[in-house]
């Protein structure tokens, strides 16, 4: 019997390496970044195993440098992530997402007659009350956004 060799996920030439995402939420965090597209080349795998978390999932988006506003909205769904930076195969910059105190205009708040809700230009505004679950409060209604809320917005 052939012994399988084992395959591993293909190296990258430039772009962004999204790696320690939490197991299972990969799709999530394409939908932050509006991926798939037509034309950025993705790499998702899903559940595999790390030594750190047991599982994990991992995005790699070649030609693609994430902006830190996009960054910020991944720690909200994957809050162990590492943000690699690719460069002719070379790793150039390497980041871990980071919760911001103040989460603003990223989340829809869950009250319907919320202010920022109705047609006034209000921007949302969230504090974090918790990490683990995360538990955000709205600045305006003080109604508890939790982190099955917020996966909900990034479906
Ligand atoms: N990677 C890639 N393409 C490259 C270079 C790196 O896809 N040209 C990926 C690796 O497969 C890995 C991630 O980028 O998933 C980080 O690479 P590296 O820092 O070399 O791995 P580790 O040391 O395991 O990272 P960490 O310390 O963050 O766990
Ligand atoms: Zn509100």
């Amino acid at each position: 019997m052939k012994t399988p060799r084992e395959l591993k996920v293909k190296p990258i030439r430039n772009g962004t390496v999204i790696d320690h995402i939490t197991a299972n939420k990969a799709l999530n965090v394409l939908k932050i970044l509006g991926l798939p597209s037509e034309k950025a080349a993705v790499t998702i795998a899903m559940n595999v195993k790390s030594s750190q978390m047991g599982a994990k999932d991992i995005v790699k988006i070649e030609g693609r440098e994430l902006e830190s506003r996009e960054v910020d909205k991944i720690a909200l769904i994957a809050p162990n992530a590492t943000i690699n930076i690719v460069r002719e195969y070379e790793i150039v910059g390497k980041g871990k997402v980071k919760l911001l105190n103040n989460v603003r205009g990223i989340l829809k708040c869950p009250n319907p007659n919320c202010i920022t809700n109705t047609r006034e230009p209000v921007q949302t505004k969230f504090q974090i009350i918790d990490t683990e679950p995360l538990m955000l409060r709205c600045y305006y209604c003080e109604r508890i956004t939790n982190n099955k809320d917020i996966e909900d917005q990034f479906k």
